[in-house]
């Protein structure tokens, strides 16, 4: 499509959304009893329900008219063939290989190698639950711990086996905690990293390893580790035996990783079979995703609703509120793939984008969420898109509570889409509503629908990224800071004056040397 066939559908959005100002959802849903209906799409177990965003029937057409002049089709063709999508790293982006075992969907070569690796992790399954393992120490950060630690404790009522702990700070008080109240002999750490060169796990990796070796000696490394990464080699130089290195590969970027070996304490916990019930959940999403009319397609629906809500009503944060403590990880794991895909101001042909991108993404349980940022929600000045995520069955077998999880779950959308007037003179009692929300429900939170909503918000991610225009899968704005952090470190123990710097890192690198040496 040419540019100008563009900028046609953004214009043609634009001036939709100026007629689009006036309306109030609640005169839609009283004049179409249908609007439910209308406005909500499912996959096997997964609604989506869309209908309380400020859309109609033709702001939905210009969205498609968008999401088709922009190329959908042919970036998510050539994104499963193995094109090099990912120009400004050179490589092809299939995380959809990993839950494809036989090639339906993306190239045999990339599938087989998944499929190799998942083989692979059920050989060490076996040895980790014959071993008397009791704790597992997963070392990793961003894509390389998020998706796993969301998982698992999504799906912890599947866990048979040892517990897992996530450490993935550079700050040495978490694994200390951990590694006091663990037996060596008893404990299996995974080190995770896709380049296996990340400050933060290196140093946790090298702590853990010490604390193992000067418990049980050197052969402690091969008995105790393994690693998941592409740098084999590396893996290997630290001391892991090669048949305890996990890959990945350069097709597969960090927070995409969820799905791969990235994930081996999940399926460790969960075991094999639970584990690809997860990938079988995330490739019916994957088959959908591929095969749906961009009409009925999930994640083509939940980018566009995002897109009207950030770029056109202005919604620049948006709120993912699950309502079920399983869920507690998601949105910290939807803040990295979010806003590390698409918080970006520079075209895939490197000139500045004109619009805006990814919005803030934040969120926390429901209720939890409702006693601290709701107000703002409800009444704030600023436009904020909520998701609000529940399962219909929760596992505890409290039904007492779960319907009152529910009943809270369904009064927030309602209440923050009709509002209400206030009493007269009243002025702080006004809910004005009208803000804008998608209901995502499962019948329950099990391995097959978290896959599905996995790869659901994974495909949602690459539809904005196109319609933005914006390389999804890079992620070079977290490098300025790891480099000029590589600078100061020893700035902190050197014996001169802070100089190199603005004088407010200058004053405070000082004060922090003064105030540690001080303390002794
Ligand atoms: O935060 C930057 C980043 O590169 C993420 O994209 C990635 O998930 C994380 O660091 C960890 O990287 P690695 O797996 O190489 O340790």
């Amino acid at each position: 499509m040419t540019s100008a066939q563009i900028s046609s559908a953004w214009e043609a959005l634009e001036s939709h959304n100026d007629q689009i100002v006036e309306v109030h959802m609640r005169d839609l849903f009283a004049n179409d009893p249908n609007r439910f209906a209308r406005f909500s799409a499912h996959l096997d177990d997964l609604l989506l329900d869309y209908s309380k965003n400020r859309v109609t029937e033709e702001t939905l057409g210009l969205l498609m008219d968008l999401a088709a002049t922009t190329g959908i089709e042919d970036w998510r063709r050539r994104m499963f063939a193995g094109d090099t999508i990912n120009t400004s790293e050179d490589r092809a982006v299939l995380h959809a290989a990993l839950r494809d075992p036989s090639g339906e969907l993306t190239p045999s070569e990339a599938s087989a190698r998944a499929a190799g690796e998942i083989h692979r992790m059920r050989t060490l399954q076996t040895t980790i639950r014959n071993g008397g393992w009791t704790n597992i120490v997963h070392i990793g950060i961003g894509g390389s711990y998020l998706g796993p630690q969301m998982a698992t404790a999504a799906l912890a009522p599947y866990a048979t086996g040892p517990h897992v702990h996530y450490v993935s700070n550079v700050d040495g008080t978490h694994l200390m905690e951990l590694l006091a109240v663990f037996e060596p002999q008893t404990t299996f750490v995974i080190v995770a990293s896709k380049t296996f060169t990340t400050d933060e796990t290196m140093t946790n990796a090298k702590t853990a390893k010490a604390w193992l070796t000067s418990a049980l000696g050197d052969q402690a490394v091969s008995q105790n580790f393994a690693a998941v990464t592409a740098e084999r080699t590396a893996a290997e130089a630290f001391g892991i035996l090669p048949g305890n290195v996990f890959e990945i590969w350069d097709w597969i970027g960090g927070r995409y990783s969820a799905t791969s070996a990235i994930a081996l304490p999940l399926a460790l916990v969960i075991g094999m079979e639970r584990f690809e019930d997860f990938l079988a959940g995330a490739h019916a999403m994957d088959a959908h995703f591929v095969a749906a009319p961009l009409q009925q397609n999930l994640p083509v629906i939940l980018a566009l609703i995002g897109v009207w809500n950030a770029t056109f009503l202005g919604a620049r944060s948006h709120a993912i509120l699950p309502y079920g403590y399983r869920l507690r990880h998601l949105p910290r794991f939807l803040q990295q793939l979010e806003m590390e895909s698409n918080g970006k101001n520079v075209t895939r042909n490197g000139v500045a984008v004109s619009g805006t991108t990814a919005p803030v993404i934040f969120g926390e349980l429901g209720t939890d969420g409702q006693h601290t940022f709701y107000q703002l929600l409800h009444q704030g000045s600023d436009l904020v898109s909520c998701d609000f995520i529940a399962a219909a069955k929760s596992d505890n077998g409290l039904d007492n509570y779960h319907s009152k999880l529910l009943a809270n779950f369904l009064a927030q959308s309602e209440a923050l889409m009709l509002g209400r007037a206030a009493p007269t003179g009243e002025p702080h009692r006004n809910f004005p509503g009208n803000r804008p929300s998608n209901s995502i429900v499962v019948r329950r939170v099990n391995p097959r629908t978290l896959g599905m909503l996995v790869a659901l918000y994974e495909h949602k991610v690459f539809v904005q990224g196109v319609i933005w225009g914006i390389n999804s899968f890079d992620q070079w704005g977290v490098e300025l800071g790891k480099e000029m952090s590589q600078r100061i470190l020893p700035e902190l123990t050197s014996v001169d004056t802070a100089s190199g710097h603005d004088s407010s890192t200058n004053g405070l690198i000082d004060h922090l040397k003064r105030l540690r040496e001080e303390d002794g």
